[in-house]
């Protein structure tokens, strides 16, 4: 596996793998990597010649007063982790690599990004939106690869990729859970034992809408009512729980086919997200 930490040399890999048609498909992430990134790794290279995984806490995705000092970033570990599931390269760029100074540029997905977990994170998905533009003029993947567990993202780089002409396949993967059926989350290593339990509460509930729907429930407000009251906890504050339409992710006040719960909790200070389709 190859290490890269400047920009210019990964768009010259990046152009040179082009000029042999190569297929080089990207995985940009955060770092901490777990299972839930090692399956878009395994993803990625059912669709090219060449994974590049990035790992880069984009700092203008963190609002004031979030965790972007404090988020972890076990390097060594990565590497071997990203090494050991066969990435060619590693591009781990320094913030002055992908932020050069005086930059004045954003890119911006105006409708997507307003609701959900955007409402509760202003400029988030600006931050993400421009990092993921930069990432792909870097890297000229021919496919990068996404999770669901982060739903709203996957639907904000897809209209970007749409709407920037970008060459590039987006590819979403199903949420990978822990056995108890906890999505996976580099922040999950925030929770202290009993928060670890009292966060099951929220694919628990999930699941709870899932089979309530194949048992005839359609009014969503139904749904939201029942999940706030199983929710009810001393260490838990809701953000949203919403039933949105799976593509403009608008709410649906009645359920329909395209639907899917959407969901976003504090648990002390750790902040989770979950999603799951609802099948009528
Ligand atoms: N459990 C999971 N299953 C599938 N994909 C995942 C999972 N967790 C994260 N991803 C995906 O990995 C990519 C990188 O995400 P990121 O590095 O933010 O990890 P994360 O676990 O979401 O971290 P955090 O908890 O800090 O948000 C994103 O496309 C994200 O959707
Ligand atoms: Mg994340």
């Amino acid at each position: 596996m190859k290490i890269i930490e400047s920009s210019q040399n990964m768009q010259s890999l990046a152009l040179e793998l082009k000029s042999l048609k190569q297929k080089l498909i990207l995985v940009p992430t955060m770092g901490a990597l777990h299972e839930g990134h090692l399956a878009l790794v395994d993803q990625a290279k059912q669709l090219g010649d060449k994974v590049v995984l990035s790992v880069f806490v984009n700092p203008t995705q963190f609002g004031a007063g979030e965790d972007f000092e404090k988020y972890p970033r076990p390097l060594e570990k990565d590497q071997e982790l990203a090494q050991a599931r066969g990435v060619d390269y590693f591009f781990v760029p320094k913030a002055s690599e992908v932020y050069p100074a005086g930059d004045q540029t954003v890119v911006m997905v105006t409708e997507l990004s307003r609701g959900l977990c955007g409402a509760f994170r202003p400029g988030h998905f600006r931050g993400v939106a421009t990092v993921v533009t930069k990432l792909f003029l870097i890297c000229q993947p021919h496919a990068a690869v996404f999770g669901e567990k982060d739903y709203q993202q996957l639907q904000v780089i897809k209209r970007l990729a749409q709407d920037l002409h970008f060459p590039i396949k987006i590819i979403g993967v199903p949420t990978l859970r822990e056995k108890d059926g906890l999505a996976l989350s580099s922040r999950n290593a925030y929770l202290n034992t009993l928060q670890r339990q009292i966060a099951l509460k929220l694919p628990q509930s999930l699941q709870w809408a899932v089979r309530a729907v194949q048992q005839g429930e359609q009014e969503s407000r139904v749904i939201k009512e029942k999940i706030i009251q199983d929710l009810q906890d001393p260490q838990i504050k809701i953000d949203y729980i919403e039933v949105v339409d799976s593509e403009t992710l608008e709410p649906l006040p009645k359920i329909k086919a395209q639907a899917r719960l959407l969901a976003a909790i504090r648990v002390g200070e750790t902040r989770l997200i979950d999603n799951l389709p609802l099948k009528l």
